[in-house]
């Protein structure tokens, strides 16, 4: 697996994020509260933003708006330079065309957009050149695996050894990340991150989806569509970290002495096409779109990543996803744990 980051999206992600939406909605009022304090440059200089791990950018269009929006309340007329950031396997065509779309924060005088291909676990920025870093649902997606997850594909259901390799590595990307982002943004500089999160047990609320997924697997190998052996390298390489996993680094620790933790917050999302599905009863559309998402964020790493499938075998998952949603419902509902960040660079 690449050691530059593991976890491109499918190219269905921009219009299967819904739940990934419902979460920056969470992030309003953080984004908000980072923009009054930043430091705006004078003298025409660019306010330089990162949007870190932006997949197509849909969700990153409105608080990409709110932040020209509220820099330039602040200093009319200052240029604000977004550069979107994500690992090169990611479908940087499909954010170019969100960029020139009509959802864009684009189009006004004297703002400016651009992408970098390069894992966000690397430099991206040269020295106190931001003055924000934006990451939502992105910094759960470890750099590499570590081990291979025994006897499932979601790494929150590793056991033993490897669950203590899954947190290792967690730790090890998650201060790299600080460490990149402490030297790269300008004292008083703001980070905000909406990071993919697990309850003091472990779990991130998807784990029922990922069961049925991984039936829908073992039914798989044993209609001979795929081989155990391509299963058990089957892995979604991401890691929920608890508050604490997010939080102690910036609680103490030499990142605290470059980071100022000013809030943060834990929120389980509810599930958007879960609520639609309560109100209007659809069952096969909730089943469908259940699984055209769960493709979208995790079919990549299931199927284009140690282990290529063919596209018969993604279909015939597809199907058996969708049924065994059909099925049970409420075991098809991710009900996400995410963790809500702010800090400011000293
Ligand atoms: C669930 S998507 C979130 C996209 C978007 N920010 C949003 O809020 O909808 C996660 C994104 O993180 C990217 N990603 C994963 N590992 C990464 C890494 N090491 N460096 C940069 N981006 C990464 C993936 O490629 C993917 O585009």
């Amino acid at each position: 697996m690449a050691a530059s980051g593991s976890g491109v999206m499918g190219s269905g992600y921009g219009s299967h994020s819904a739940a990934q939406h419902a979460g920056l909605a969470a992030t309003v009022g953080m984004l908000d509260r980072a923009l009054s304090v930043v430091p705006v440059p004078d003298g025409g200089r660019a306010f330089r933003v990162a949007d870190l791990g932006c997949a197509a950018g849909t969700n990153a269009m409105e608080p990409m708006a709110r932040t020209v929006a509220a820099v330039r309340a602040r200093r009319p007329g200052t240029p604000v330079w977004v550069t979107h950031t994500d690992i090169p396997g990611n479908d940087f065509g499909a954010l170019f065309a969100t960029l020139s779309g009509p959802t864009s924060y684009l189009g006004g005088p004297g703002v400016f957009g651009c992408a970098q291909a390069r894992s966000f676990y690397e430099p991206l920025f040269p020295p106190g050149e931001l003055h924000l870093a934006w990451s939502s649902i992105a910094v759960h997606w470890l750099s590499r695996l570590p081990v291979p997850v025994d006897g499932h594909v979601y790494g929150p259901r590793a056991t033993g050894a490897a669950r203590e390799a899954l947190r290792g590595q967690s730790a090890a990307d998650w201060a790299d990340f600080l460490v990149h982002r402490a030297a790269e943004l300008v004292p008083g500089g703001q980070l905000v991150v909406v990071g993919g999160a697990a309850t003091d047990d472990g779990l991130s609320g998807a784990e029922g989806l990922f069961d049925l997924a991984l039936e829908q697997l073992d039914e798989l190998v044993g209609r001979g569509e795929l081989t155990a052996g391509q299963l058990a390298a089957m892995t979604v390489p991401t890691w929920n970290r608890t508050a604490a996993e997010y939080l102690g680094p910036l609680r103490g620790g030499p990142l605290a002495e470059r980071f100022r933790l000013e809030e943060a917050e834990f929120v389980v999302l509810e599930d958007p096409m879960w609520g639609r599905y309560c109100a209007d009863g659809d069952l096969d559309a909730y089943a469908r779109e259940v699984s055209a998402s769960f493709l979208a964020a995790f079919g990549p790493s299931l199927f284009a990543g140690p282990v290529a499938v063919g596209p018969r075998t993604v279909r015939l998952f597809a199907d058996g996803l969708t049924a065994r949603v059909k099925e049970r419902p409420e075991q098809g509902a991710a009900r996400w744990r995410i963790e809500l960040l702010r800090a400011t660079r000293r």
